[in-house]
């Protein structure tokens, strides 16, 4: 199975989760029910913590994880006792970091469309650095902080937004002037301000630190190239501003690289990546201290799966529908909200069989987009039977509501 690992096995085929068998965690917590693998976390935090450590002594690395991607509390307690750093979102973000424990030295607050009642919560955590997302922002930010908080260095970092951009959906492209579907990209500051944003922050007594890109998420094999290019404008940028007078402390060359969701998906050869930035940098002889990867999804979502149940298989106009106890809004949103969004489904107590039928996977929500997955190859599905949708452990939860008054599954970790 492509999909095997520390987390994920298969004994006498039986799908075992963190070696116990998933039909047992189903019948012990009931379903729906996300599992979570600590191992795993661990592993992918190590894996790029390890490449990272290639950057040499003069040059500290942050793994800053993205909170979005997944905040259960034990999460992010795990993380920040490895010494993660953490990207936030918004103020609700910051205070799970900092209730996990993580110094507000190690947070990096990343705000769109900021409001100032979002400016007064974090800058009210000394440390703390507020990444600049518009020009616009900052008058806003001056604002708040004369009034609230008027001998408070801040340390800022300025987003910009280099111009190329790349995710797995046009809905996942966070730079560039326009997404492939034509949608104007709200993120980041033009490439033609950055200097001015600077210049305005210094001005406006804030203190700045950090540049900082995230070109999109999910990134595939082919999307390495337009990555590199992104790469060689950020250190072009850097050293750019270093040119014109300005020291900084770190480049945070964001998020985006993900596992393999799809058995024929070319990995991003996330590898490659980390030593291309660490090269671009030594080769540019910067000044800064520290650079810094956000990486979501490629620590959580492979550590996470979704078990349901099979309420009773329908058939209709000739389709085999295996109708389950959940609803994708409500658990994992991500195949109905991006067209693009592929979850491996697998039957915990059959997964592999000699026949196999095409059947749809549809939740209980009264929406047709309500699938976790089409005509997928599987083993005849019956009533009763335990389904795990694998890739759960990110952006499922996080992204998961209350549609049709239905509840969000309930969480273990392992
Ligand atoms: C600023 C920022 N950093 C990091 C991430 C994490 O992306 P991923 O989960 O694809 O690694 C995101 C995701 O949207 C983001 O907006």
């Amino acid at each position: 199975m492509w999909w095997a690992n520390d987390f994920l096995q298969v004994e006498r085929n039986a799908l075992l989760i963190a070696g116990r068998r998933a039909t047992a965690i189903a019948e012990r917590h009931g379903t729906p029910l996300y599992v979570y693998g600590r191992s795993r976390i661990l592993a992918n935090y190590k894996t790029i913590r390890g490449l990272l450590a290639e950057a040499g002594p003069g040059l500290e690395s942050r793994v800053s994880y993205a909170a979005k991607a997944n905040s259960h509390p034990r999460i992010l307690r795990l993380l920040e006792g490895k010494g993660a750093w953490l990207d936030a979102v918004s103020p609700a973000e910051v205070r799970a970091a900092l209730e996990a424990g993580f110094p507000a030295g190690r947070i990096l607050y990343t705000g769109t469309s900021v409001s100032e009642e979002d400016l007064k919560a974090v800058f009210g955590h000394e440390g703390l650095t507020v990444n600049i997302d518009a020009l616009e922002q900052i008058e806003l930010m001056k604002e708040v902080r004369d009034r609230w908080f008027p001998k408070r260095r801040i340390r800022v970092s300025v987003r910009w937004n280099p111009g190329v951009g790349r995710g797995f959906t046009p809905r996942a492209v966070t730079a560039g002037a326009r997404a492939a579907d034509g949608t104007p990209v709200k993120f980041g500051v033009e490439d033609a301000k950055v200097v001015r944003a600077f210049r305005q922050a210094v001005r406006s007594g804030f203190v700045p630190v950090g540049l900082h890109q995230h070109l999109g998420s999910g990134w595939v094999k082919e999307d390495f190239p337009a990555v590199k290019e992104a790469v060689r404008r950020m250190v072009a940028k850097a050293a750019a501003l270093e040119r014109g007078g300005l020291r900084l402390e770190f480049l945070d060359f964001g998020g985006g690289f993900g596992p393999r969701f799809h058995r024929t998906q070319g990995l991003f050869p996330t590898d490659a990546y980390v030593r291309h930035i660490l090269r671009s940098v030594a080769l540019a002889r910067l000044s800064i201290r520290a650079v810094a990867v956000e990486p979501g999804k490629a620590l959580v979502a492979d550590a996470g799966v979704l078990l349901l149940r099979v309420v009773y298989v329908k058939r209709s106009y000739g389709n085999i529908i295996a109708c389950v106890n959940a609803g994708t809004f409500n658990s994992v949103p991500r195949p109905a909200v991006y067209d693009q969004a592929h979850h491996e489904i697998i039957n915990a107590s059959r997964v592999a069989s000699a026949a196999s039928v095409r059947v749809t996977i549809a939740g209980h929500l009264c929406e047709t987009g309500d699938v976790f997955g089409k005509d997928r190859p599987l083993p005849m599905p019956r009533r009763g039977d335990i389904l795990a949708v694998l890739h759960a452990g990110g952006y499922s939860r996080s992204m998961a509501s209350h549609y049709n008054s239905r509840p969000i599954p309930k969480e273990i970790v392992v």
